[in-house]
């Protein structure tokens, strides 16, 4: 089994015992709590990569400046899209030991701490900062649970992106893929010269399952996408089956050492022109900006094949949990993260739009400009694999569906397990 899988099934035993209520109560966790760390502001997060970190730094830095006597402790934790990072972070919930805030995607994931009675509302917080209206209702909805507010969205990312390498996809003479058909035809010329056609970094499994759901959310539409979670469409629908047919294909024209690689490994492939394409977060543009390649003269980006009019949302907020020595703290950094000078500061660099809808659009390239304006048109639609979709359980299920499928290439079978797996969800 790959590191990152028994991570996350840890994850999922920690998550368990706090929804079960074998871990500390509340009331020991506040009493037991030292989250503070002798008074230290610990912002919990996974972003060490090129770009993700930076666009970090930058936030701190302006919180630094805002608020000079709070000392603030970066506690990120290596692992892209969180593999390592929550299960850190569901042992320390579920210990009583929470960090004074921390990263996490709305929908089920930051639902799953929600529902265990370990976080706090941040509603007077929003009216504080004179907040209503100034993020998106679609954002609100996925940090909120019966009117309470949970989450303060720091970042829009786009998550079914291709990227390429322009002098690539220039010196062959190729346009980049807006359909299925089309990705086959650029890949089999570029296979030809002998370049790889698509960078794979699933050392941990979610680059492989963020492709699978970008073909789900092509072949489904974004309608039957959604429907996928909730049950009312099921993983025998012909449409699951084309779409598996279509990532096994895909799969044929990848890096051989895809396994070995994180997402940011593939990404910088791409960078050096050692592969062609690579589906993945625009993160990924963060990373490549922090590399000093530009949007349009180095590397391009457009939504995967048949994906046009959808949006993958990946919106990372930070939360409040309950039991934290430094409240007041924890309020200041919320508000600094939430504000236009904090949301600038950070997602120029971090390859993500801003969520508050008061950020200032010449800050941002022409590539996040285009997403400012497909995110307010595009049918937007939550992202499985980075936690927004479904319980942190089933993805599980998930991934090792798709560890499995990568190898054996079996689609009787994948389908198979993604059906067993779908009795997780809720
Ligand atoms: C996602 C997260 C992004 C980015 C990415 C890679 O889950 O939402 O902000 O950091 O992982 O680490």
């Amino acid at each position: 089994m790959k590191r990152s899988l028994a991570v996350l099934l840890g994850s999922i035993l920690a998550l368990a015992m706090i929804l079960t209520g074998c871990g500390k109560s509340d009331t020991a966790a506040s009493e037991g709590s030292d989250s503070s760390d002798g008074g230290k502001l610990e912002i919990f997060s996974w972003w060490t990569a090129g770009g993700e970190a930076d666009g970090l730094n930058a936030l701190i830095d302006v919180f630094n400046k805002k608020q000079p006597d709070i000392e603030v402790k970066n506690e990120a934790v290596a692992g892209g899209a969180g593999s390592n990072a929550k299960a850190v972070l569901a042992t320390r919930m579920q210990g009583g030991n929470p960090p004074s805030t921390f990263q996490v995607h709305g929908g089920a994931e930051l639902m799953a701490y929600v529902d265990a009675g370990k976080m706090e509302p941040l509603n007077d917080l929003f009216k504080k900062n004179g907040w209503d209206g100034k993020f998106p209702e679609d954002l609100i909805d996925m940090v909120s649970k019966d009117g309470k507010i949970y989450g303060i969205p720091v970042d829009i990312h786009r998550g079914n992106v291709l990227w390429y390498n322009k002098k690539v996809f220039d010196d062959n003479n190729l346009q980049p893929p807006k359909t299925f058909d089309e990705f086959f035809d650029v890949a089999d010329k570029l296979k030809a010269k002998g370049i790889t056609p698509l960078a794979i970094g699933d050392k941990e499994v979610w680059g492989s399952t963020m492709v699978f759901e970008n073909i789900l959310l092509a072949e489904l539409g974004p309608d039957k996408y959604k429907q996928l979670w909730t049950g009312e469409v099921t993983f025998d629908d012909p449409a699951v089956k084309k779409s598996a047919e279509i990532f096994k294909k895909m799969i044929g024209y990848i890096n051989d050492d895809h396994s070995s690689l994180a997402w940011q490994d593939a990404s910088q492939l791409v960078a050096d022109g050692k592969a062609a394409m690579n589906i993945m977060g625009d993160w990924a543009k963060g990373y490549f900006t922090s590399k000093n390649l530009k949007y349009n003269e180095d590397f391009g980006a457009v939504p995967t094949p048949e994906s046009d009019g959808s949006f993958m949302v990946v919106a990372d907020t930070f939360g409040k949990p309950k039991g934290v020595k430094n409240p007041d703290q924890v309020d200041k950094f919320l508000t600094v993260l939430g504000s236009v000078d904090g949301q600038d500061a950070f997602n120029p660099k971090k390859g993500s739009i801003p969520a508050n809808v008061d950020g200032d659009t010449s800050k941002y390239d022409d590539y996040s400009k285009q997403a400012m304006d497909d995110f307010k048109t595009d049918s937007l639609t939550p992202s499985l694999a980075h936690g927004s979709a479904a319980p942190q359980g089933f993805m599980t299920k998930v991934d090792e569906a798709v560890n499995v499928f990568v190898t054996q290439k079996n689609v009787d079978n994948f389908i198979q397990s993604l059906t067993q797996a779908s009795s997780l969800l809720k």
